[in-house]
């Protein structure tokens, strides 16, 4: 592999020429916030809260889709950064019902997180309380479009790692929202396996069990870092193929 030297942060770095700027960071302990990323999904900037600063950009750019070049000098928590993230998460709160109190995903949620990570105290911009619809026709899980961030890990894992493809977005700007199948109930989606691996990586109360409470539904995506291992390593592919 091609290795290059870049400087994150004022410490200069080798790394992998293909690497993103993203995997460079977390190999070298520097924390860069993420929500649409997960590692073993596509990655696919659309939340760009990882949005770092480049030296002679006149952009900012999201650290998951970017790859650096030789001798890049990239800031990753600058004031302007922080400045920038703490609004994306008080837009995607204000653009949704995230009402924490009564959700069941209420303390391991990663907006939740995000917004401690970021500082968030209040939100300025006028809550728009969406009113999309709720889907509770699948017998084992539900899904609370007003608690979605479009983060689209239900639709990768979905494509990428079950091969259902149960999952899409539908619609433009505000009115853009997750759908199943041909836009019916989940319920009614004869793709569906019921893996339940969209309900795991959701990062937010949006997809959920059934049957859960209030703070009771713990999620974990752990699962996707074994299986796309043992895919990479054709540990599935029966001797002699
Ligand atoms: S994590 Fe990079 S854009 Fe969402």
């Amino acid at each position: 592999m091609p290795n290059i030297t870049l400087t994150l942060d004022g410490e200069q770095y080798s790394a992998d020429a293909n690497d993103t700027i993203l995997t460079i960071a977390r190999e070298h302990g520097v924390n860069i916030p993420t929500l649409c990323h997960l590692d073993g999904l596509s990655p696919i900037g659309a939340c760009r809260l990882c949005l770092v600063e480049i030296e002679g950009s006149p952009k900012l750019q999201p650290a998951c889709t970017t790859v650096p070049a030789e001798g890049m000098v990239i800031h990753t928590n600058t004031e302007k950064l922080q400045r920038y993230r703490r609004m994306i998460v008080e837009m995607m709160i204000s653009e949704g019902n995230h009402h924490c109190a009564v959700c069941v995903v209420n303390s391991s949620c990663e907006l939740q997180d995000l917004a401690s990570e970021v500082g968030l105290t209040h939100v300025r911009f006028p809550y728009l309380f969406p009113g999309k619809s709720l889907d509770a026709s699948h017998k084992s899980y539900a899904i609370d479009r007003n608690r979605c961030v479009l983060c689209n890990r239900c639709v990768r894992v979905c494509h990428e790692v079950e091969g259902a493809h149960v999952w899409d977005i539908a619609g433009r700007g505000l009115g853009c929202t997750i759908i199943s199948g041909m836009n019916q109930p989940w319920g009614e989606s004869e793709a569906c396996t019921s893996c339940g691996k969209c309900v795991r990586v959701c990062p937010t109360g949006a997809l959920i069990e059934r049957g859960v409470g209030v703070s009771e539904m713990h999620k974990g995506e752990d699962f996707l870092k074994y299986i796309v291992t043992a895919r990479n390593k054709k540990e599935w592919v029966a001797k002699g193929e």
